[in-house]
């Protein structure tokens, strides 16, 4: 195995962080990284903004479902899908409308997300840990407010950044047959490769330490998805929030 494999196979969100700063050099590194992605048709549809103000960080934890990490990390990257851009390049020739459609909104929403799964191997070569944080959607329109986004601009997850202080335990993945198919998509093996998981995640759900489901001897990987997907609807606002940030998505 090669050194990039090894650091790939490394990775663990990091929800505790040292006050150490990231030099600004450290930074910029990281974000051409992020920049070198591949990117749908060259169209480079998204944009980071990194926060470092302390409060701007304690609103952004607050509007995340309090996750404090956000203000413990010495930067917070906020990914955006943004098609404001493309309207400004557009413009150049010809004063006319973005012609959207879902496929526009999902190619920023897909550069973002390559861009930052870059930035963020590009981080944990250097020593740095990470934690995506999807959490700013439960309140889009305040992180939209706080950052002054502008119309057709949006944000897709934030990413803390910082020097690790904890090493928690590797999560243990799906086994690679329920991930992984030849040719068409094989249905059989499915449900026993998730209670073989679900064996697997018992025993790591109980062993962890610390926070979120630290030493519950109860929980499995099956069990969590059935608590977190089927009851209610998850961010039901973000369609109405999308539409009226100026997103077509049909
Ligand atoms: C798009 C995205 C959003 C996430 N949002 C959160 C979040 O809001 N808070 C959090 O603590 N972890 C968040 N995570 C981290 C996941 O919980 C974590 O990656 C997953 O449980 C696997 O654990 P690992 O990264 O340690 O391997 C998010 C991950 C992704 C990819």
């Amino acid at each position: 195995m090669n050194e990039t494999i090894q650091l790939l196979k490394n990775h663990r969100s990091i929800r505790k962080y040292k006050s150490t700063p990231i030099p600004e050099e450290k930074l910029e590194e990281i974000i051409l990284a992020a920049q070198a992605a591949s990117t749908s048709s060259n169209i480079q549809a998204y944009t980071i903004v990194a926060v470092t103000d302390p409060e701007r960080k304690r609103k952004l934890a607050e509007l995340a479902g309090n996750q404090q990490h956000i203000i413990e990390s010495p930067v917070f990257l906020v990914w955006c899908a943004d098609l404001n851009k493309i309207t400004v390049a557009t413009n150049l020739h010809e004063d006319t409308e973005l012609h959207q459609n879902v496929e526009l909104f999902l190619l920023g929403t897909i550069d973002a997300t390559l861009a930052a799964q870059n930035a963020a191997i590009a981080a944990e070569s250097l020593g740095y840990g990470i934690v995506y944080i999807g959490g700013i959607r439960n309140n889009p329109q305040g992180v939209t407010d706080l950052l002054e986004l502008p119309p057709l601009v949006y944000p897709v997850f934030g990413l803390s950044l910082g020097v690790p202080d904890q090493e928690p335990d590797l999560r243990p993945r799906l086994p690679l047959t329920a991930v992984y198919h030849k040719e068409v998509y094989k249905k059989e093996g499915l449900k026993e490769d998730i209670e073989a998981y679900d064996e697997i995640t018992r025993g790591y759900y109980a062993a962890r330490k610390g926070g979120g489901k630290g030493g519950d001897q109860a929980t499995k990987w099956s069990l969590e998805m059935q608590k977190r997907f089927s009851s209610g609807r998850l961010r039901g606002h973000l369609h109405d929030f999308l539409t009226g940030q100026g997103f077509r998505l049909k």
